[in-house]
Protein backbone atom coordinates (compact mmCIF):
# COMPACT_ATOMS: atom_id res chain seq x y z
CA UNK A 1 0.00 0.00 0.00
CA UNK A 2 1.29 3.37 -1.16
CA UNK A 3 0.83 6.29 1.47
CA UNK A 4 0.10 9.74 -0.44
CA UNK A 5 -0.42 13.23 1.15
CA UNK A 6 -1.39 15.66 -1.88
CA UNK A 7 -3.96 15.78 -4.54
CA UNK A 8 -1.45 15.56 -7.33
CA UNK A 9 0.19 12.51 -6.05
CA UNK A 10 -2.84 10.36 -5.66
CA UNK A 11 -4.22 11.86 -9.18
CA UNK A 12 -0.80 10.51 -10.70
CA UNK A 13 -1.35 7.42 -8.89
CA UNK A 14 -5.07 6.59 -9.99
CA UNK A 15 -3.73 8.29 -13.88
CA UNK A 16 -2.75 4.85 -15.54
CA UNK A 17 -5.30 2.28 -13.63
CA UNK A 18 -7.87 4.54 -15.23
CA UNK A 19 -5.87 4.26 -18.37
CA UNK A 20 -6.26 0.32 -18.27
CA UNK A 21 -9.82 0.58 -17.52
CA UNK A 22 -9.20 -0.93 -14.22
CA UNK A 23 -12.48 -0.30 -11.69
CA UNK A 24 -11.35 2.30 -9.25
CA UNK A 25 -12.92 2.02 -5.11
CA UNK A 26 -13.25 5.09 -2.95
CA UNK A 27 -13.56 4.53 0.48
CA UNK A 28 -13.56 8.16 2.26
CA UNK A 29 -13.24 8.13 5.93
CA UNK A 30 -11.97 10.58 9.15
CA UNK A 31 -9.62 7.68 9.93
CA UNK A 32 -9.03 6.20 13.74
CA UNK A 33 -10.23 2.55 11.22
CA UNK A 34 -11.99 -0.06 12.69
CA UNK A 35 -13.57 -3.13 11.59
CA UNK A 36 -16.79 -1.61 10.25
CA UNK A 37 -14.71 0.53 8.01
CA UNK A 38 -12.32 -2.96 7.41
CA UNK A 39 -15.05 -4.55 5.84
CA UNK A 40 -15.61 -1.76 3.71
CA UNK A 41 -11.99 -1.86 2.77
CA UNK A 42 -12.28 -5.54 2.02
CA UNK A 43 -15.69 -4.78 -0.12
CA UNK A 44 -14.35 -2.63 -1.97
CA UNK A 45 -11.11 -4.71 -2.47
CA UNK A 46 -13.23 -7.83 -3.29
CA UNK A 47 -15.44 -5.45 -5.63
CA UNK A 48 -12.54 -3.39 -7.74
CA UNK A 49 -9.26 -3.41 -9.13
CA UNK A 50 -7.88 -0.40 -7.35
CA UNK A 51 -8.74 0.34 -3.73
CA UNK A 52 -8.18 4.20 -1.93
CA UNK A 53 -8.52 4.63 1.59
CA UNK A 54 -8.89 8.65 2.68
CA UNK A 55 -8.71 9.38 6.09
CA UNK A 56 -9.16 12.91 6.23
CA UNK A 57 -10.92 14.30 9.52
CA UNK A 58 -12.81 17.08 7.71
CA UNK A 59 -13.57 20.69 10.37
CA UNK A 60 -16.43 21.54 7.76
CA UNK A 61 -18.66 18.96 9.50
CA UNK A 62 -18.05 19.82 12.89
CA UNK A 63 -19.53 23.18 14.32
CA UNK A 64 -17.44 25.15 16.93
CA UNK A 65 -18.98 22.83 20.06
CA UNK A 66 -18.04 19.61 18.32
CA UNK A 67 -15.27 17.61 19.09
CA UNK A 68 -12.77 18.29 16.50
CA UNK A 69 -9.78 18.63 18.23
CA UNK A 70 -10.37 15.77 20.59
CA UNK A 71 -11.64 13.43 17.72
CA UNK A 72 -9.45 10.19 17.75
CA UNK A 73 -6.81 9.97 15.20
CA UNK A 74 -4.32 7.38 14.98
CA UNK A 75 -2.25 7.37 11.52
CA UNK A 76 -0.17 4.30 11.83
CA UNK A 77 -3.05 2.37 13.13
CA UNK A 78 -4.94 3.26 10.33
CA UNK A 79 -2.27 2.70 7.56
CA UNK A 80 -2.07 -0.74 9.36
CA UNK A 81 -5.95 -1.50 9.18
CA UNK A 82 -6.63 -0.16 5.37
CA UNK A 83 -3.33 -2.18 4.40
CA UNK A 84 -4.82 -5.64 5.66
CA UNK A 85 -8.16 -4.79 4.79
CA UNK A 86 -6.66 -4.36 1.17
CA UNK A 87 -6.14 -1.17 0.54
CA UNK A 88 -3.52 0.18 -2.41
CA UNK A 89 -3.45 3.76 -2.13
CA UNK A 90 -3.88 5.53 1.48
CA UNK A 91 -4.68 9.22 1.05
CA UNK A 92 -3.80 11.17 4.02
CA UNK A 93 -3.75 14.89 3.18
CA UNK A 94 -3.36 17.90 5.60
CA UNK A 95 -5.46 20.12 6.13
CA UNK A 96 -3.57 23.17 4.16
CA UNK A 97 -3.40 20.45 1.60
CA UNK A 98 -7.78 20.33 1.53
CA UNK A 99 -8.52 23.80 2.12
CA UNK A 100 -5.33 25.64 1.39
CA UNK A 101 -6.81 28.67 2.35
CA UNK A 102 -7.54 26.98 5.64
CA UNK A 103 -11.22 26.43 7.11
CA UNK A 104 -12.73 29.61 6.51
CA UNK A 105 -11.69 30.26 2.90
CA UNK A 106 -13.91 27.77 1.95
CA UNK A 107 -16.33 29.80 -0.15
CA UNK A 108 -18.26 26.95 -2.11
CA UNK A 109 -20.52 24.58 -0.02
CA UNK A 110 -22.45 22.01 -1.27
CA UNK A 111 -25.83 20.83 0.36
CA UNK A 112 -28.50 18.81 0.05
CA UNK A 113 -31.90 20.15 1.21
CA UNK A 114 -34.83 18.56 3.03
CA UNK A 115 -32.89 15.29 3.43
CA UNK A 116 -30.02 17.49 5.63
CA UNK A 117 -32.42 19.45 7.96
CA UNK A 118 -34.00 16.00 9.79
CA UNK A 119 -32.67 13.78 12.53
CA UNK A 120 -28.52 14.67 12.28
CA UNK A 121 -29.56 17.53 10.97
CA UNK A 122 -32.19 19.20 13.33
CA UNK A 123 -29.26 19.42 15.87
CA UNK A 124 -26.13 19.45 13.96
CA UNK A 125 -27.32 21.99 11.16
CA UNK A 126 -24.02 22.97 8.93
CA UNK A 127 -22.60 19.09 9.66
CA UNK A 128 -23.86 17.25 6.13
CA UNK A 129 -23.13 20.38 4.22
CA UNK A 130 -19.74 19.68 5.52
CA UNK A 131 -19.64 16.71 4.51
CA UNK A 132 -21.08 17.02 1.29
CA UNK A 133 -18.67 19.32 0.45
CA UNK A 134 -15.74 17.16 0.92
CA UNK A 135 -17.54 14.47 -0.10
CA UNK A 136 -17.81 16.23 -3.19
CA UNK A 137 -13.91 17.13 -3.20
CA UNK A 138 -12.94 13.54 -2.87
CA UNK A 139 -15.13 12.57 -6.17
CA UNK A 140 -13.83 15.08 -8.00
CA UNK A 141 -10.18 14.82 -6.75
CA UNK A 142 -10.58 10.42 -7.39
CA UNK A 143 -12.98 11.02 -10.38
CA UNK A 144 -15.02 7.74 -11.67
CA UNK A 145 -15.24 5.07 -8.68
CA UNK A 146 -17.05 3.17 -6.49
CA UNK A 147 -17.31 4.46 -3.48
CA UNK A 148 -18.75 2.54 -0.19
CA UNK A 149 -20.18 4.54 2.71
CA UNK A 150 -21.70 2.47 5.82
CA UNK A 151 -25.03 2.25 6.55
CA UNK A 152 -24.32 3.04 10.34
CA UNK A 153 -24.61 7.05 8.85
CA UNK A 154 -27.60 6.17 6.66
CA UNK A 155 -28.91 9.63 6.31
CA UNK A 156 -25.52 10.65 5.12
CA UNK A 157 -25.47 7.66 2.41
CA UNK A 158 -28.66 8.85 1.57
CA UNK A 159 -27.70 12.82 0.76
CA UNK A 160 -24.55 11.05 -0.80
CA UNK A 161 -26.68 9.32 -2.93
CA UNK A 162 -29.12 12.26 -4.05
CA UNK A 163 -25.76 14.73 -4.23
CA UNK A 164 -24.03 12.14 -7.09
CA UNK A 165 -27.90 11.72 -8.95
CA UNK A 166 -28.53 16.01 -8.76
CA UNK A 167 -24.78 17.01 -10.11
CA UNK A 168 -24.00 13.71 -11.77
CA UNK A 169 -20.80 12.27 -10.35
CA UNK A 170 -19.65 8.91 -11.81
CA UNK A 171 -19.65 7.61 -8.83
CA UNK A 172 -21.41 4.62 -8.12
CA UNK A 173 -22.55 4.83 -4.45
CA UNK A 174 -22.74 1.51 -2.27
CA UNK A 175 -24.21 1.48 1.37
CA UNK A 176 -22.66 -1.62 3.33
CA UNK A 177 -24.15 -3.34 6.35
CA UNK A 178 -23.44 -1.89 10.28
CA UNK A 179 -20.86 -4.07 11.91
CA UNK A 180 -21.67 -4.65 15.69
CA UNK A 181 -19.78 -5.83 18.02
CA UNK A 182 -21.11 -9.20 19.95
CA UNK A 183 -23.63 -7.10 22.35
CA UNK A 184 -25.21 -5.06 18.99
CA UNK A 185 -23.38 -1.86 19.77
CA UNK A 186 -22.61 -0.21 16.42
CA UNK A 187 -19.33 0.06 15.73
CA UNK A 188 -17.83 3.35 15.82
CA UNK A 189 -14.52 5.54 16.10
CA UNK A 190 -16.70 7.91 19.20
CA UNK A 191 -16.88 4.22 21.47
CA UNK A 192 -13.61 4.85 22.55
CA UNK A 193 -14.43 7.67 24.67
CA UNK A 194 -17.30 5.97 26.95
CA UNK A 195 -16.89 5.01 29.83
CA UNK A 196 -17.07 1.54 31.10
CA UNK A 197 -20.39 2.50 32.65
CA UNK A 198 -21.33 4.32 29.64
CA UNK A 199 -20.09 1.25 27.16
CA UNK A 200 -22.15 -1.38 29.20
CA UNK A 201 -25.30 0.58 29.15
CA UNK A 202 -24.72 1.84 25.35
CA UNK A 203 -25.98 -1.32 23.40
CA UNK A 204 -29.41 0.12 24.24
CA UNK A 205 -29.62 1.93 21.54
CA UNK A 206 -29.72 -1.38 19.44
CA UNK A 207 -32.57 -2.86 21.81
CA UNK A 208 -34.43 -0.58 21.46
CA UNK A 209 -34.35 -0.52 17.02
CA UNK A 210 -34.40 -4.12 17.91
CA UNK A 211 -37.38 -3.83 20.26
CA UNK A 212 -39.79 -1.56 17.80
CA UNK A 213 -38.99 -3.73 14.35
CA UNK A 214 -39.87 -7.04 16.21
CA UNK A 215 -42.81 -5.17 17.18
CA UNK A 216 -43.62 -3.95 13.64
CA UNK A 217 -43.07 -7.32 12.53
CA UNK A 218 -45.02 -8.53 14.98
CA UNK A 219 -48.18 -6.22 13.41
CA UNK A 220 -47.47 -3.13 15.27
CA UNK A 221 -47.67 -0.27 12.75
CA UNK A 222 -48.47 3.04 14.78
CA UNK A 223 -45.59 5.07 14.98
CA UNK A 224 -46.53 6.06 17.92
CA UNK A 225 -46.51 2.97 19.25
CA UNK A 226 -43.21 1.99 17.98
CA UNK A 227 -41.49 5.21 18.55
CA UNK A 228 -42.61 4.39 22.82
CA UNK A 229 -41.25 1.18 22.47
CA UNK A 230 -38.27 2.38 21.46
CA UNK A 231 -38.14 5.22 24.56
CA UNK A 232 -39.60 2.28 27.04
CA UNK A 233 -36.48 0.13 26.16
CA UNK A 234 -33.78 3.06 26.60
CA UNK A 235 -35.88 4.00 29.98
CA UNK A 236 -34.68 0.55 31.53
CA UNK A 237 -31.25 2.20 31.94
CA UNK A 238 -30.32 5.87 32.80
CA UNK A 239 -27.14 7.10 31.19
CA UNK A 240 -28.61 7.64 28.09
CA UNK A 241 -30.36 10.96 26.95
CA UNK A 242 -32.62 10.47 23.79
CA UNK A 243 -31.38 13.18 21.11
CA UNK A 244 -34.11 11.59 18.89
CA UNK A 245 -35.81 8.24 18.18
CA UNK A 246 -37.81 8.37 14.40
CA UNK A 247 -39.76 5.64 12.10
CA UNK A 248 -39.01 7.20 8.62
CA UNK A 249 -39.24 6.40 5.13
CA UNK A 250 -36.08 5.21 3.63
CA UNK A 251 -35.83 7.33 0.71
CA UNK A 252 -37.23 10.74 1.96
CA UNK A 253 -36.32 10.42 5.58
CA UNK A 254 -39.42 11.84 6.34
CA UNK A 255 -41.00 10.63 9.59
CA UNK A 256 -44.06 8.15 9.39
CA UNK A 257 -47.66 8.08 10.95
CA UNK A 258 -47.74 4.28 9.95
CA UNK A 259 -44.65 2.28 9.18
CA UNK A 260 -44.61 -0.58 6.59
CA UNK A 261 -41.85 -3.38 5.90
CA UNK A 262 -39.79 -1.04 4.47
CA UNK A 263 -39.61 1.97 7.47
CA UNK A 264 -36.38 2.49 8.95
CA UNK A 265 -36.23 3.06 12.54
CA UNK A 266 -32.93 5.76 13.61
CA UNK A 267 -32.28 6.81 17.11
CA UNK A 268 -29.61 9.09 18.51
CA UNK A 269 -28.49 8.52 22.41
CA UNK A 270 -26.12 10.93 24.07
CA UNK A 271 -24.18 9.31 26.72
CA UNK A 272 -22.36 11.75 28.60
CA UNK A 273 -20.58 13.82 26.06
CA UNK A 274 -20.56 11.08 23.73
CA UNK A 275 -23.27 10.95 20.86
CA UNK A 276 -24.54 7.18 19.44
CA UNK A 277 -26.47 7.04 16.13
CA UNK A 278 -27.59 3.62 14.52
CA UNK A 279 -30.68 2.47 12.97
CA UNK A 280 -31.93 -0.96 11.78
CA UNK A 281 -35.08 -1.99 9.09
CA UNK A 282 -36.76 -5.56 9.45
CA UNK A 283 -34.02 -6.62 6.78
CA UNK A 284 -31.58 -5.88 8.97
CA UNK A 285 -33.35 -7.81 12.39
CA UNK A 286 -32.97 -10.38 10.63
CA UNK A 287 -28.94 -10.55 9.43
CA UNK A 288 -27.89 -9.40 12.39
CA UNK A 289 -26.80 -13.44 13.43
CA UNK A 290 -27.56 -11.97 16.76
CA UNK A 291 -29.57 -13.75 19.03
CA UNK A 292 -32.10 -11.24 19.76
CA UNK A 293 -33.89 -13.15 22.40
CA UNK A 294 -30.68 -12.38 24.91
CA UNK A 295 -31.32 -8.88 24.82
CA UNK A 296 -32.08 -7.45 27.88
CA UNK A 297 -35.70 -6.06 27.85
CA UNK A 298 -35.98 -6.36 31.67
CA UNK A 299 -38.33 -3.71 33.38
CA UNK A 300 -40.36 -3.20 30.50
CA UNK A 301 -43.52 -2.72 31.02
CA UNK A 302 -45.75 -3.40 27.48
CA UNK A 303 -48.50 -1.40 28.43
CA UNK A 304 -46.28 1.23 28.89
CA UNK A 305 -45.90 1.38 25.33
CA UNK A 306 -49.28 2.49 24.72
CA UNK A 307 -49.82 6.08 24.20
CA UNK A 308 -52.26 7.64 26.28
CA UNK A 309 -55.76 9.07 25.09
CA UNK A 310 -55.41 12.29 22.90
CA UNK A 311 -51.34 12.17 23.23
O1 LIG B 1 -18.43 9.15 7.48
C1 LIG B 1 -17.36 9.78 7.57
O2 LIG B 1 -16.38 9.31 8.13
C2 LIG B 1 -17.27 11.19 7.00
O3 LIG B 1 -18.48 11.86 7.14
C3 LIG B 1 -16.80 11.23 5.54
C4 LIG B 1 -17.79 10.56 4.61
C5 LIG B 1 -15.44 10.55 5.43
C6 LIG B 1 -16.64 12.68 5.08
O4 LIG B 1 -15.75 13.37 5.89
Amino acid sequence: MKTLRTISELRAAIAPHRLDGKRIGLVPTMGYLHAGHASLIERAASECDLVITTVFVNPLQFAATEDLASYPRDEQGDADTASAAGADLFFLPSLDEMYPLGRDGVLTSVSVSDLSSVMEGASRPTHFAGMCTVVAKLFNIAGPCTAYFGKKDFQQLAIVKAMVRDLSFEVDVIGCGIRREADGLAMSSRNVYLTPEQRTAAPVLFAALCAAAQALSGGETSAEILRATMTDVINTQTLGQVEYLEIVDPITLGAVAQADLHSRFFGAVRFGSVRLIDNLDLTELDLTGLDLTGLDLTGLDPDASQPSAGA
